[in-house]
């Protein structure tokens, strides 16, 4: 399992100075080189559309790692390990001097090298830097017993269906399947990788997990967190190409799929491509009853357009139709500024004749990670009145703490080659076949947009 350690491994990272490398990328590098999960032979080429030095790239580090965690020699190491190249995007020759200095830099590191070039660039770049990076021979392996090259592609996949379409054509005419990590960080999240877990290995669950016993699905991910500074990206995105079509889409699947025939990569992916392909997709006509959309007050002067319609909020109710979850009310929900941070799926099961009292099952992924079951209890003494009660699993007090980040996951499996956990072409599509009208009619005008006070709860958004 541990065998990449031994591997040399060039990590190629277009973006670094970008918020996400920032904010996600380099905390989690430096964590795994603190715990020695990388290999100790490590090259990191950092590009650039700018000059600049490495120094500047490792500059604000230290404000993202939580204070005795700081540890000064880390950075130096990665400090160490770094050079950093100035690249224009759209020139052939800087993509063929690129080359050529990993090649340098793999003769360096010996034989064996895996090379991984991570693509943390606004979208609308992606197709531009995938064809050039085709056309200048990135995506072959060096030399003849060399491994093929891995891309990391960072989400939004596309803007909508019909780029989604263009990326990934741009994608497999250079690059394999087999070459491409779709990101998402939260399928790297351990409760939500718990899911599947919880769902196949408890035969208790099991025959309850149908449209006959459960009454709604509900997820949610809300940010207490505003846009912060990332104004160009977010004016171009909104919450529901954000995280509605991504994230919450796959944790919409990990909880319905059918079980995969094993749970092994090929068999997941399968059985949450059927899932999300019986989603039906809103119609023009239905946006105005399935879909909400919000926008906190103070998002337009942060991004400086008193004419924006962009929403930072964003609710979709679904459909599935198929046996399983015919009937079943389906809503998923994200937002930024809002009153807490937290993400959670809630599945609410149906009352009877002779059992009117409610049960809920609560899957918290953040934070407090772990799985709450409600129940009903009589209160003591001589009443007969009941509450609410719940059953408690708490991820920390039961492993005594958790794995590690997301990302520290997702660059791992993305070394190993391990492609479980990362979305596939046909998944990135059929999630934005599910939304295309949605997107289509919000881009057109700004009707009915909710605006919400900053740190407004998420049901008052109606
Ligand atoms: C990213 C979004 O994918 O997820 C951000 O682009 C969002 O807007 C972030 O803040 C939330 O991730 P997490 O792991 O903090 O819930």
């Amino acid at each position: 399992m541990n065998d990449y350690l031994d591997r040399p491994i060039i990590l190629v990272i277009f973006g670094i100075t970008g918020d996400l490398s920032q904010r996600k990328l380099l905390p989690a590098l430096y964590h795994l080189v603190k715990h020695h999960q990388l290999p100790k032979n490590l090259a990191i080429v950092g590009i650039s559309r700018k000059n600049v030095p490495v120094s500047e790239v490792y500059d604000s580090l230290k404000t993202k790692i939580h204070g005795d965690d700081y540890d000064k020699t880390v950075v130096e190491e990665l400090h160490k390990a770094t050079r950093m190249l100035q690249v224009d995007l759209d020139q052939n020759d800087d993509y063929a001097r690129l080359l050529e200095k990993l090649r340098d830099i793999s003769d360096e590191l010996g034989p064996g090298v895996s090379r991984l070039y991570y693509l943390s660039i606004p979208s609308q770049a992606f197709v531009s830097v995938v064809h050039h990076l085709g056309e200048t021979g990135h995506h072959e392996p060096f030399g003849q017993d060399g491994e093929r090259p891995r891309l990391l592609v960072e989400k939004p996949f596309g803007y909508d269906e019909a780029s989604a379409e263009t990326l990934v054509k741009a994608v497999d005419e250079h690059f394999g399947e087999q070459q491409v990590f779709r990101i998402d960080h939260y399928l790297a999240k351990e409760t939500a990788q718990n899911i599947l877990t919880f769902r196949f290995q408890n035969p208790l669950f099991q025959s309850i997990w149908n449209t006959r016993h459960i009454e709604s699905i509900q997820i949610v991910a809300y940010e207490t967190i505003g846009i912060e500074k990332r104004s160009v990206f977010y004016e171009q995105t909104g919450a529901l190409r954000d995280i509605l079509q991504s994230h919450l889409m796959q944790l919409l699947a990990l909880i319905t799929m059918e079980k995969p025939a094993a749970l092994e990569s090929h068999d997941i992916h399968k059985a949450k491509l059927r899932l999300l392909e019986s989603i039906d997709p809103i119609d023009p006509g239905e946006v105005g009853t399935k879909a909400v959309r919000g926008q906190y007050d103070s998002y337009k002067n942060e991004v400086s357009n008193q004419r924006s319609h962009v929403e930072t909020f964003a609710r979709l109710h679904l459909n599935i139709d198929n046996e399983q979850w015919r009937g079943v009310k389906v809503t998923i929900e994200t937002g930024k500024a809002l009153h807490e941070k937290c993400t959670e799926i809630i599945v609410r099961f149906r009352a009877n004749e002779d059992a009117p009292g409610t049960n809920a099952l609560t899957f918290r992924v953040q934070p407090q990670e772990g799985i709450t079951l409600s129940l009903q209890a009589k209160r003591p003494g001589l009443t007969k009145e009941t509450e609410t009660v719940r059953m408690d699993f708490d991820y920390e007090r039961a492993f005594y703490g958790l794995a590690g980040e997301a990302y520290e996951r997702v660059i791992i499996d993305a070394v190993r080659g391990d492609q479980s956990l990362f979305a596939t072409a046909q998944e990135v599509l059929t999630s934005w076949r599910i939304v295309e009208n949605v997107i289509q009619a919000w881009a057109a005008d700004g009707k009915n947009l909710r605006l919400y006070p900053v740190g407004s709860p998420a049901n008052e958004i109606v």
